[in-house]
């Protein structure tokens, strides 16, 4: 049997750090229950001293998540351990995950400790972390660029206070695949006791090695791998979850070891996270890029016709990828959408299952053709678990080449409504200025995107409207077949978010 690599995601905690990629407690728990589906080892589920949201949140999926082992990251001080150890605490399996620079210019410039406090700091936090759980990660934070021998020194020091997991992060992205697939041979034959611990690798993409330089570790000994669904997370992002496991499956020829990873959850995964967080995967992003399985030149064509494996090195079903069939139409009863459904992989409650299938008949009014994309729209329409401040009740817009455009927009509040007419330099303009008056404020826009879900003049428009405020994004997104009630319904749920965030404020800065 090959060796088992762990999955560690960190989507909730790296992932959810960046910006635009902010989740709330709902998205999170629905993230989690996809990840558990997926077969991950270990959820990162968040930082719990970081907030009452991410406190909260972590507590929630520990409270409902069975099958993979939930963890919260914590600096090497005890008020964080404290925190993690108590947001974790009702989950079935549980790890602290605890850290602390080790590289001459974090811990001159940003700690400003010496290497020996740092030492005693990392040590007293393993400890203490032990007395609450014992599956302890300790991560030496930008070991890409720390000293090899410190690094050695601090994980001794760890193991013996009761370390299970060594982090070996690239923090800073800034390892080729030769170098750190050597440090971590160098660890595995210098730490003492490191074959009784998991040597763990976690890597940033800033130049676009992360994938590489995970599958080099795992060459060189590294046990588990840190990664984020759609490698999303701080800069240029993590590494690619579905890159690593697909890499290790495709070529375990090479690699030699497998992972628990469900990948035809895959594409879902990924799905999921792009309608949560608004962050777009580029068309040809290995995996789970609309591209990753389309043939466009004629030669590629003809070749896959004759035989898949001429230009296909992974059969798209591998990752959950089904084909956009056609699937149902106006007349589909609550069965067969229901059962549709099933097939895509969503086994909804009833209340769910209720408001897609009104969700879809609307659709099905509007639009002849139904197919898979629309559906994973519908679905993931109600994954959007905002709070509603403000709902929308209406839009109405009069534009063209001869008129100034001006919308009329309804949204209640409580249950009542109110109505306001505003002009704009265009439609969309003028439906965001509209909602700016009932709302009393305006907003930052810092992005609009518009993206058609299926094919078609009838296609699905799904809109991501991203709004700023001081340091924070807020992201939203809506669905619909008229382009304008998709912005406004963007928009709004972006101004939902804001304010749920003013209602339940991060008390402390990130790492
Ligand atoms: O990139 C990093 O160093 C981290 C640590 C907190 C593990 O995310
Ligand atoms: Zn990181």
């Amino acid at each position: 049997m090959s060796r088992h690599i762990k999955i560690f995601d960190t989507t909730l905690r790296d992932g959810e750090q960046s910006p635009g990629c902010s989740m709330n407690k709902a998205e999170k728990l629905d993230v989690a229950f996809q990840l558990e589906k997926l077969g991950v080892d270990i959820i990162e589920a968040g930082f719990a001293i970081s907030s009452r949201g991410d406190f909260e949140s972590i507590e929630a999926i520990s409270e409902n998540i069975k099958n993979s082992r939930i963890c919260s990251l914590s600096r090497a001080i005890r008020p964080d351990i404290e925190a993690a150890a108590n947001a974790i605490r009702k989950a079935e399996s549980q790890r602290i995950h605890t850290f602390i620079a080790t590289s001459p210019i974090h811990m001159e410039h940003k700690l400003k400790m010496s290497p020996d406090k740092v030492v005693e700091a990392a040590v007293g936090a393993v400890s203490f972390a032990k007395s609450f759980v014992s599956d302890i990660e300790f991560s030496c934070e930008d070991a890409g660029r720390s000293d090899w021998n410190f690094l050695v020194r601090v994980f001794n020091e760890v193991i013996k206070a009761g370390a299970t997991v060594l982090n070996v992060p690239d923090t800073v992205g800034y390892q080729t695949p030769e170098e750190f697939g050597a440090l971590i041979k160098y660890l595995s034959d210098n730490v003492s006791g490191i074959e009784n611990v998991d040597i763990s690798v976690h890597c940033h993409n800033d130049l676009g090695l992360a994938a590489a330089n995970s599958l080099s570790g795992v060459l060189n000994g590294a046990t588990q791998i840190e990664c984020t669904i759609n490698g999303i997370g701080e800069r240029a992002g993590n590494t690619a979850l579905e890159e690593v496991v697909m890499a290790i499956k495709t070529r375990e020829d090479s690699y030699n070891c497998h992972t628990n990873i469900n990948t035809k959850e895959i594409t879902k995964s990924s799905r999921l996270i792009s309608s949560i967080t608004g962050s777009i995967v580029q068309a040809n992003k290995a995996i789970v890029g609309a591209n990753a399985f389309a043939h466009e030149a004629g030669i590629h064509q003809d070749g896959i016709l004759k035989m898949r494996q001429t230009y296909e090195i992974m059969d798209a079903e591998m990752v959950g990828l089904t084909t956009n069939s056609l699937v149902l139409g106006k007349h589909s009863g609550r069965h067969a959408f229901v059962a549709h459904l099933k097939t895509l992989g969503y086994d909804l409650e009833k209340e769910a299952s209720e408001k897609a299938f009104v969700r879809f008949k609307t659709l099905a009014d509007k639009k002849k053709t139904i197919r898979d994309d629309d559906l994973h729209a519908i679905v993931s329409d109600d994954s959007q678990q905002t709070i509603e401040t403000y709902v929308l009740e209406g839009v109405n817009v009069q534009s063209g080449t001869s008129t100034t455009p001006t919308a009329t927009v309804t949204l209640s509040k409580n249950g009542s409504p109110v109505t306001k007419t505003e002009t704009g330099d265009g439609a969309v303009n003028a439906i965001y200025s509209a909602i700016d008056a009932i709302i009393g404020e305006s907003a930052d826009l810092e992005d609009y995107i518009i993206q058609a879900v299926t094919e078609g003049i009838d296609a699905l428009a799904d809109v991501t409207v991203r709004i700023k405020e001081n340091d924070r994004v807020f992201t939203g997104k809506g669905s619909s077949t008229d382009v304008l009630v998709a912005s406004a319904k963007a928009y709004l749920m972006a101004i939902n978010k804001r304010i749920n965030r003013r209602d339940n404020p991060r008390v402390k800065a990130h790492i």
